[in-house]
């Protein structure tokens, strides 16, 4: 072969394996233009557990702070803010050219009890957007992707907006403001509406459309949509009507990220048949956002033993961190042409 042709085909899972070395999801992702990678704990630097930190820095190129950048976390009194163990994550990230999703700047949830005493729409949007911009300047040029809503949208008939979110004292625009806030504060950073449930081609789903179709619309500065995707195995990909979905939201110009990526077991556990069902789930995924050119796939968690459902054995490491078949099923289809 010619030597340059036969260069230019070292991609980097051909380098490693010609050195005999098996490719890490991250390498396999990057081919696909794509970044993988997971929720991280603010324990990660825990020394009594280095073979999670191994495993995050072999074969995520994104991750996540789980709870450590949501607003409790992070100014738990008004406008005092405490950046110490987060701080820590993503400068470990940043060392090793690990990107960082920051997650996550405006949700109901994880909110301390003091924005739930404020009174007045303009006493909310003022909070609102110091919360928004404080956070954003500290973390600068380190943290470029911010989901900066999430789960706006209820569960209940119509999927209106929530009226139990704290913020809905903002005003009905309390979206688009925040959207507006977070591009001031840092233009070039990439913005998500981030939500669950929205997977498939469903009445949630089609509330969400409609809601950043009119955020397009309105001119309002966003990026994209991510989908958490907290499944379990007997979901069905296909029958949801998942790439369907994605493509509208890819067809609005929007791009597409999987957010909160895992796959629960049934309670019959890690049988070999369940294990299969699970990475077949992982296939179709990676699959459907591999067809929508999806940014990133980012699960939630590391090993089965650190997820928010550990007893669903959800991820693609077990306990003791060694790669279950849905580790195969995410990989393969990513070096695949
Ligand atoms: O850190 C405290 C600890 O000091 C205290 O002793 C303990 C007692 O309950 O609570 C600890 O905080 C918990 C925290 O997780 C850290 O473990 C909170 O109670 C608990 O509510 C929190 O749960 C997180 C949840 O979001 C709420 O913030 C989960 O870990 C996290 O996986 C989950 O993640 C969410 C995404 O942000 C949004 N989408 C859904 C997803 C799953 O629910």
């Amino acid at each position: 072969m010619n030597p340059q042709l036969c260069l230019a085909a070292l991609t980097l899972t051909g380098l490693a394996a010609a050195s005999g070395q098996a490719p890490t999801l991250k390498q396999a992702a990057q081919q696909r233009g794509m970044l993988i990678g997971g929720a991280v704990s603010s324990t990660l630097f825990d020394d009594l557990d280095p073979e999670y930190a191994g495993t995050v820095a072999r074969e995520f190129s994104v991750i996540v702070s789980e709870n450590g950048m949501k607003w409790k976390a992070l100014e738990g009194t008004q406008n005092e803010f405490v950046y110490g163990l987060t701080d820590a994550t993503v400068n470990w990230a940043q060392e090793r050219g690990v990107k960082v999703r920051g997650h996550t700047l405006v949700w109901h949830d994880s909110v301390p009890a003091w924005v739930y005493q404020l009174g007045t729409a303009p006493q909310m949007r003022g909070a609102m957007k110091n919360h928004i911009q404080s956070v954003m300047k500290h973390f600068g040029s380190r943290v470029m992707i911010w989901d900066v809503v999430n789960e706006a949208i209820a569960d209940t008939p119509g999927n209106p907006l929530r009226a139990n979110s704290p913020f809905a004292l903002a005003g009905p625009d309390y979206i688009d403001a925040a959207f507006r806030w977070a591009h001031e504060a840092n233009p070039a950073a990439r913005l998500y509406y981030n939500d669950y449930g929205a997977e498939g081609m469903n009445g949630k789903s089609d509330a969400m459309y409609a809601l950043v179709k009119g955020m397009l619309a309105r001119g309002v500065p966003m990026t994209g949509v991510g989908f958490q995707a907290h499944l379990d195995s007997g979901y069905s990909v296909k029958d949801s009507g998942m790439l369907e979905n994605l493509r509208r939201f890819h067809d609005l110009g929007l791009d597409i990220q999987l957010t909160e990526v895992d796959v629960q077991l049934p309670a019959s556990g890690a049988t070999p048949a369940n294990l299969a069902r699970q990475a077949q789930v992982y296939r179709d995924l990676i699959g459907a956002c591999v067809s929508v050119k999806c940014s990133a796939f980012v699960m939630w968690g590391v090993n089965d033993t650190s997820s928010w459902r550990a007893g669903g054995k959800p991820l693609l490491f077990d306990d003791d961190y060694a790669k279950k078949p849905a580790y195969g099923a995410v990989i393969q289809p990513l070096q695949t042409r």
